[in-house]
């Protein structure tokens, strides 16, 4: 298996532990580090508190944060139950731009597999700290 149908796998199975009682949108996610084999899981996990709550996408930067330190990413792949497969929310994808260059690719998946490849500067193009011309 090639390491994108693994963490298309990984995201998948992360979508089943999502915690999203209140909003009942469960999110998987699957972050594969760079120059390594490791890929590392996110899921949404929500809180009565709505403000509480966490993306699955920015669940999987930390957790590769605290594991391993700032290391690069390679790609993330983002299941959702939507119909087409929805992108990351805009403060996820200011998270990534705080780590991942422009090109980063994101693919976007249902639980029946990967729809569509973006690149994070198609999704945001202009994030916060970047001055457009
Ligand atoms: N959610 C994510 O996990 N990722 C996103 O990029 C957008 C939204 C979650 C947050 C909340 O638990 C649920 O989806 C509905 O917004």
């Amino acid at each position: 298996m090639d390491k994108l149908d693994k963490a298309f796998k990984i995201a998948l199975e992360a979508r089943e532990n999502a915690y999203a009682p209140y909003s009942e949108f469960k999110v998987g996610a699957a972050l594969a580090v760079k120059n390594s084999d490791k890929i590392f899981p996110g899921c949404n996990v929500e809180n009565a508190s709505y403000g509480g709550t966490i993306c699955a996408e920015r669940t999987a930067i930390v957790s590769v944060i605290a594991a391993l330190g700032k290391v690069e990413f390679e790609f993330c792949v983002v299941v959702t139950g939507s119909e087409p497969a929805s992108p990351p929310c805009a403060l996820c994808l200011q998270v990534f731009s705080e780590f991942c260059p422009p090109d980063f690719p994101i693919y976007l998946a249902s639980p029946k597999g990967i729809e569509k490849k973006m690149l994070l500067k198609e999704l945001l193009p202009v994030p916060f700290n970047e001055i457009p011309e």
